[in-house]
């Protein structure tokens, strides 16, 4: 393993310890919440307290994540072309800027405008050739496999719960909106896993990489080795 391995590493490893625990301790106090207010279970009146502070974490760290896997991905492939170099590190630090805007105002309006710019930053984010996307077409099967897609998705879900907490908290329309949504999210989370521990097995360790850039992935064929 070399420097560049680990740097790789930095994206599973903090969604493996920190946001799936995470996910798991939101889910169970978000299903309490609800059956605390439809059952009237005899749960602590907390959950709901609870469920949202985690939330806006679990929330907040899935960009993170995502924001250090770009940079990681970005950089680690890129090329002589320093022009490019300095308008990718203002994106990163707009998005970043943005997320943090996001966590602190409080009118609805600048929540709604901080959310999108965070998704519209990590979108232009993953436009970048580096960024390798199975496919860019809803219609191939391999869209539906991208751990790219996923990813965004699952941010653009979690940016929503973020920006509007407030108002999952006061009205039945959209926290009925919240549960379908996150339902969806936690089916994303479940895909993310998949696609990244294959992904994790399908990217060689950079000494690697020369030899198997000869190969021919498509026929499943390497240049025989000399010795
Ligand atoms: C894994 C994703 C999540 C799932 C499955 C989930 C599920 C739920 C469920 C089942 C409820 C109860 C609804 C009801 O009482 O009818 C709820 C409430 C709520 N959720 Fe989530 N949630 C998730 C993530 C989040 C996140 C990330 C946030 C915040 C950023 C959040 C904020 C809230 C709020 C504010 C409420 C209302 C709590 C209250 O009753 O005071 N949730 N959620
Ligand atoms: C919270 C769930 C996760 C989200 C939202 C997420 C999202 C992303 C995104 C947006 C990228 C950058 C685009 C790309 O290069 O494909 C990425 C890269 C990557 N992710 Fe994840 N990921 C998650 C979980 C995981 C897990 C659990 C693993 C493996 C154990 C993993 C392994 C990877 C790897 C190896 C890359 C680099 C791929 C490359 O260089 O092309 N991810 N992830």
């Amino acid at each position: 393993m070399q420097t560049l391995d680990w740097w790789l590493l930095l994206h599973p490893v903090l969604a493996v310890v920190l946001i799936y625990p995470l996910l798991g301790v939101v889910l169970r106090l978000g299903l309490q919440a609800r059956q605390r207010r439809v059952n009237r279970a005899k749960l602590p009146p907390t959950t709901g307290r609870e469920h949202n502070q985690l939330g806006q974490w679990l929330a907040a760290a899935v960009v993170v994540v995502v924001l250090i896997a770009l940079a990681v991905v970005i950089s680690s492939k890129q090329t002589a072309d320093s022009s490019r170099q300095l308008p990718l590190l203002l994106a990163w630090l707009g998005t970043a800027t943005s997320l943090v805007a996001l966590w602190r105002v409080q009118s609805a309006g600048l929540r709604l405008s901080f959310s999108l710019i965070t998704w519209c930053g990590l979108l232009a984010l993953g436009a970048q050739p580096e960024v390798f996307r199975l496919s860019d077409n809803p219609l191939e099967a391999a869209f539906w496999q991208s751990h790219y897609w996923g990813g965004v998705l699952v941010c653009g879900l979690m940016l929503f719960n973020l920006a509007a907490w407030p108002e999952i908290q006061r009205h039945l329309s959209w926290r009925r909106l919240h549960i379908s949504a996150n339902v969806l999210a936690a089916l994303l989370f479940l895909s993310q896993g998949i696609s990244g521990t294959r992904d994790l097995l399908e990217i060689p360790l950079s000494w690697q990489q020369p030899f198997l850039q000869q190969c021919n992935w498509a026929e499943r064929i390497c240049p025989p080795t000399q010795h």
